[in-house]
This record gives C-alpha cells, structure tokens and sequence, in this order.
C-alpha cells in the first residue's frame, strides 16, 4: 500500500498550493483528483475563463465607446464567438497545464480519479488504497439552484455553462446580483445582449458596502444592464427552446413573467463533498453543509482536515489559498495562521470593485467609532486620461487611533489598487501612514494616497 505524509482531495487552488507548499516543507505528499485538468473550479471552469471573456469583451466595449475619442478610427471589431472561445480554452489550458507542471517539479504524486475516504488515515481512488498520516478534503463547492428550476446548461445554465454557450443570446436573464451574475452579465451585455439580472435583495452584491453597491448599480445601469430587485424567482419553464422566468415582487406579490433565449441561475454555490464517504466516517458538518473545522482546519476526525469552500468563509479562491498554505505549515510544524479580516474581494467588472475589512454598516452595527477619508476617480488624472473617471476609494479608519478597518474600491485595477490597503492592514497601519507615503505620479494608486489624506487633513486634488 502506497504511503504519504499527506494526500490532498482536490486540485483547485486551496489543493495544489496546499500540496506544493506540504512538498517545499520536506513532506511526501500526493494529490487526488478526479477532472481531467488540474485547477479545480477556479481554472477550468471559473475566475480564469470567465476572466479571459471580461478581458476580451472589455476590449471591444472599449473599441466601441472610447478608440474614436482618442482619434483611432474605423469600425469596431466584429465578434467571432467561436475564436473567443477558443482564446478562453487556450488561456485555461496553459494554467491548467502550469499547474501540472507546478506539481511534477515539487515530486506532489497526482493520484488520477474521484478519491473516496473509506476509513480515517486511508483513501481510495478507483481500486487503489492509500494510505497517510493526514488528510486533507479541498474538494471546494458547486452552483446551487432553485426549487422548480432544472438547470440543462443550454438554456438554463449555471456559470459553467454560461462560458461555454453556442452563441450569444438576444436576450439574457440572470438570477441573483452577486459576483457570478454581475460578471457574466457584464460579458453578455458587452457582446450586445440585452440582459435583465432579478434579485431577491433590494440591491445588489449582498453583504458589499453599500456605498460601493450603490454607485455600482448606477454604473451597471448606464452599461446597459437591467435590475428587478426586491423579486423571488419562483420557478423558470422552458417553452419551445425559450426560457419563461416567473417572478413575484416582494413588496406586493405581484408575479411576472420575464421571456428569454437564456437563463443564467448564479444564487450561490454549496460545498462539494458528496462521495467522499464523509458521513460513514462521522465528520461533523454545519447546518449549511461545510465540513465543521477548528481554527487549525482539524475536522472532527482524527488526521482528517478540510480547507476552501468545503469549509466556513467566503468562497473565494485565495482564502482557499491561504487555508492551504497555513494547513501545509501547521502539518509540517510550523506556526500557519490565516488573518481573515485582510481577505480582499474584487469583482472583475469594468470598472473593477474590490473591498477588504469592515464595511460602514458592519462598523455601524458594532457601534464602531469611524472617519471615512473618499477620494473620487474623477480627482485623477491618470484615470481621467483612459475614460476611467468614474468611481471612489473609501477608507474606513478608527475614529481615535486612526487605525484602518476597511477600505472600498470602485475605479479602474481596483482589484490590483485593494493590495495595498490589505498590507497596510497586516501591519496594523494607520490611514495616515499610507498617507506619509510617496506614491508615484500618474497613477492610479494615487487615489488610494488620496483617500488616506481624506482621513486626516483633506485630500489635495479633491
Ligand atoms: P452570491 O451568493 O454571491 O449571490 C447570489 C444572489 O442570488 C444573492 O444576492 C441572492 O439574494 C440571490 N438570490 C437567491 N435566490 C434568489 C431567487 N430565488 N430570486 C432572486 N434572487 C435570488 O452567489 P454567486 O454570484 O452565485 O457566487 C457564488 C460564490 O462564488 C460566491 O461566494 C462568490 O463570492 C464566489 N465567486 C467569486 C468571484 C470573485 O471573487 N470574483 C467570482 C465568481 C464567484
């Protein structure tokens, strides 16, 4: 029987970095996975496509709005869906085939197939059985749907479908406001769909700050994107090769009827640990359905361990990372630890919006002494320069000790400008730090400078 320090379920990013980091701290380590391409989610059929397709489709979105502007003449490209997605493909095979290659020079064993857990310290993969001293399950999660919705992938689709549709609809109807919906929507309406995104909240991007939310919405609106909030879908029909979207206001539970040639459901996602035997073993799960760990991602079986998705927190690609990385020092005897509250999240629309800490409300709710130090776009003149005015960094400080707890992006590499402000909160940076420090002119990192000024005795350029 095949031995290992540590075999790893699961090959997305809190897997395969969890396995390189097991392998650079001197343990024998395997990996299981049964998809063809290592990645999981996040390469194959997640953030890396779907990322490929805002690229592609920003680019024409600019072509068309601003390359006449700046005295480049001559029509806009045309779209040639099926070389679009064979770009995607591309972009996802060199990542995936990276990742492979990661593994090989790190000696991590790929164990190819659908790893079972049949008794603590063992797992199988098709015949074989394995054995090691720990387990880690990092099998991440999958689309949930709706009662009354049955999800074909052609006409009604979750994420992965929508990346791969034959051609673009004319009309697209998405459900749910949160990062999947606004990200394809942005896709699909940039491609000349008209897209209506129906929500259950009274506004999008749940948990977002509201601010951030807001202005979001207005800029989503003028991209062309419809919004019925304050709506539960109640059941999609498929009548003649169109989709049917029943609806009902929650305000005065009227129904409507929302006509499409597509349908994309993007209400969440749930932890994937289905036939991993987890039951039989008696891992102990919360009531939503992630694997209970403790702050060391111990489950409740001994020399069993879960990270990513499968687990509590947000479900984002580099939390699962970070779990990763901590587990594989923690199994190696050393001191990993994640610090939650400097987890960023961006969202890939143009123009990006990216957060990390406390929103206002969550600092209202707690009673929270705060400053807030804003600087719009609009003040910098680098994003002025590429039509990229629109938008605000916010930063939330400690009243007295000037500490930062938070800060909110809406404007262009967002995404990228988040990083900063993440560091600074690792060291327990006050605004005013950031605000003593000299930040390269033109950039966009300015406003982020500005921002900090905001906090203390103004902003220069606002
Ligand atoms: P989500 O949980 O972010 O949003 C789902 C939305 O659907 C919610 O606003 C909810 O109120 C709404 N909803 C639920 N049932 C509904 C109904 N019957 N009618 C109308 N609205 C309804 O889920 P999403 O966007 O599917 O994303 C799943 C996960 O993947 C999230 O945790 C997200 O953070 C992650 N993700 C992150 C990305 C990024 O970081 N850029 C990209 C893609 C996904």
């Amino acid at each position: 029987m095949a031995n290992f320090d540590v075999i790893i379920i699961g090959g997305g990013p809190g897997g395969y970095v969890c396995a390189i980091r097991c392998a650079q701290l001197g343990l024998n380590v395997a990996l299981a996975e049964g998809r063809d391409n290592l990645g999981g989610t996040c390469l194959n059929v997640g953030c890396i496509p779907s990322k490929a397709l805002l690229h592609a489709t920003h680019a024409l979105h600019d072509a068309q709005m601003n390359f006449e502007k700046m005295g480049l003449m001559g029509a806009a490209p045309k779209v040639d869906w099926a070389k679009m997605q064979s770009y995607k493909d591309d972009v996802v095979g060199q990542n995936t085939k990276g990742i492979e290659f990661l593994l090989k020079k790190n000696k991590v064993t790929w164990i190819k197939g659908w790893a079972e857990v049949p008794a603590a310290g063992k797992v199988k993969v098709g015949g074989t059985v394995y054995q090691a001293k720990h387990i880690v399950i990092a099998t991440g999660s999958e689309p949930t749907s709706l009662p009354n919705v049955e999800i074909d992938e052609k006409i009604i689709m979750t994420s992965t479908g929508a990346l791969a549709l034959g051609g673009i609809p004319k009309k697209l109807v998405v459900i749910g406001a949160g990062v999947i919906g606004l990200e394809m929507g942005s896709i699909y309406a940039r491609l000349g769909s008209e897209v209506v995104v129906v929500e259950y909240l009274d506004h999008i991007t749940a948990g977002m700050d509201k601010d951030l939310a807001k202005t979001f919405q207005k800029i989503l609106t003028k991209q062309g994107l419809k919004f019925v909030l304050g709506a539960a879908v109640q059941s999609v029909l498929v009548v003649k090769k169109r989709a049917e979207v029943i609806y009902k206001l929650n305000a005065d539970g009227q129904v409507t009827v929302l006509d499409a040639d597509a349908v994309l459901v993007a209400t969440g996602r749930k932890p994937y640990v289905a036939g991993l035997g987890l039951e039989a073993l008696g891992v102990a799960l919360l009531p939503r359905g992630q694997v209970q760990t403790d702050v060391h991602f111990k489950t409740s079986v001994a020399g069993l361990y879960a990270i990513g998705d499968a687990i509590a927190g947000p479900m984002l690609a580099h939390k699962a990372e970070e779990e990763g990385m901590a587990l594989a020092e923690i199994l190696a005897g050393k001191a990993g630890h994640v610090n939650y509250d400097a987890i960023p999240s961006v969202v890939y629309s143009t123009p990006e919006v990216a957060s990390v800490g406390k929103t206002e409300e969550q600092l209202n709710a707690e009673g929270r002494a705060y400053k807030v130090g804003r600087f719009s776009f609009m003040g910098n003149g680098r994003a002025k320069a590429v039509f990229q005015g629109e938008g605000f960094v916010k930063i939330l400080a400690d009243k007295s000790s000037d500490r930062i707890l938070g800060a909110h992006i809406i404007g262009p590499m967002a995404g990228d400008l988040i990083h900063e402000i993440c560091v600074a909160m690792e060291f327990g940076a006050s605004a005013q730090d950031l605000a003593l420090t000299c930040h390269a002119h033109p950039t966009y990192s300015e406003a982020v400078r500005e921002a900090a000024l905001a906090c203390g005795d103004g902003a220069i350029h606002a």
